[in-house]
């Protein structure tokens, strides 16, 4: 199969190119599209056979089920049942946009997508091209991050290609995603609202809607003896090839730590990158990236350096933790899971 990459002008998507891709999909083929979070591995929702192509595509664990992705808030009342009442106060605020809720599920979703789970994932992207697909084809869209397992998202449509080049039929290229990290997954079965995947929404934005919203203790680095309850969360992800190695402690502390770790990997004749925020002094024999200052800069590029620097053959990727309140949390999570070693 040869991968087709399309472009589309992501502001008002040309329908000549969403009804070619709706073809695709209808025919029970697969289709990479932007979102606002990271590009997806796009299905039809209702197709059993399709949706088992992005397992295999993907190398996805086959229990780990997928987000159904939907263009009009009212489908949720098809998708989903004993609905409880905070979730229309949820989809008012931050529909479209980066929140993924866990549902029960109604008897339409076809088992093959959710694996073991008795509950959905849902979420409404705010990607114009992504609502323009959905809407088109009249079905949600069932989509994972359009990466191979394991490796990072594709924030650009050139990484979707390298991963995926041959095996799917179409990639629509929408540019850089604006996020640049997935989606929050909250789950609404529990009896207090629970944050799964920590994503584009942060804790302190949800509390101004929920008087009760917790981390999932897992997130919290503590041992729980509740069982993960995204499949999603046990496995290791985001890696690149090249080994991160993740630095903690204050500017000083972790400036001292990266000196020494540079000085003992160069004598290894490793190939180093470094992934440069702040205000980490720069040394003449590695190569630095600069990142940004702000959060929002840094979720947006992080998966794209990591991919950039495996381009480079680098063996390894040093990067110092960040402040870990609201999008940190998230990025500082990606981080944990992309870590091979944290000093
Ligand atoms: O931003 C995003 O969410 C992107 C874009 C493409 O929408 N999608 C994405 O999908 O990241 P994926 O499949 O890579 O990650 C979905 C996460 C996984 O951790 C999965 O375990 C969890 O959501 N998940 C899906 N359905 C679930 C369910 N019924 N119960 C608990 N967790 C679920
Ligand atoms: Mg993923």
């Amino acid at each position: 199969m040869k991968t087709k990459i399309i472009k589309i002008n992501s502001n008002n998507p040309q329908q000549s190119t969403i009804a070619k891709c709706t073809t695709v999909l209808k025919n029970g083929g697969i289709v990479a599209f932007p979102t606002e979070t990271v590009y997806g591995l796009g299905a039809d929702g209702l197709n059993p056979k399709a949706i088992k192509k992005i397992f295999k595509v993907k190398n996805r664990p086959s229990d780990n089920p997928l987000i159904f992705h939907i263009a009009n808030k009212q489908d949720i009342e098809i998708l989903a049942k004993h609905i409880p009442e905070i979730t229309q106060k949820l989809i008012k605020k931050f529909w479209p946009g980066p929140l993924t809720l866990i549902l029960k599920k109604s008897k339409t979703i076809p088992q093959i997508a959710t694996g073991k789970q008795d509950t959905v994932a849902l979420r409404m992207p705010s990607n114009k091209i992504a609502l323009s697909l959905i809407k088109s084809l009249g079905h949600p869209i069932v989509a994972p991050s359009a990466n191979l397992f394991g490796k990072p998202s594709p924030t650009m449509a050139k990484h979707v290609f390298d991963d995926l080049n041959g095996k799917i039929d179409i990639i629509i290229d929408g540019g850089q995603t604006r996020i640049g990290i997935e989606s929050t997954v909250l789950d609404l079965t529990s009896k207090i609202p629970t944050i799964l995947r920590p994503g584009g929404i942060s804790l302190s934005e949800l509390k101004k809607i929920l008087k009760n919203v917790e981390y999932h203790p897992i997130l919290l680095g503590k041992k729980s003896r509740i069982a993960p309850k995204s499949p999603g969360m046990k496995y290791k992800h985001y890696s690149p090839n090249a080994k991160v190695i993740l630095v903690k402690g204050s500017t000083k502390n972790s400036q001292q730590k990266i000196e020494s770790l540079i000085q003992k990997l160069l004598l290894e004749n490793k190939s180093i990158r470094l992934i440069n925020y702040k205000s980490i002094q720069k040394n003449p024999l590695i190569i630095s990236k600069f990142i940004g200052y702000e959060k929002d800069l840094i979720a947006k590029n992080i998966y794209k350096i990591f991919r950039e620097f495996d381009k480079e053959n680098a063996d390894i990727i040093i990067v110092r933790e960040i402040n870990n309140s609201n999008l940190g949390f998230a990025i500082m999570n990606r981080l944990q899971k992309a870590a091979s070693e944290i000093i």
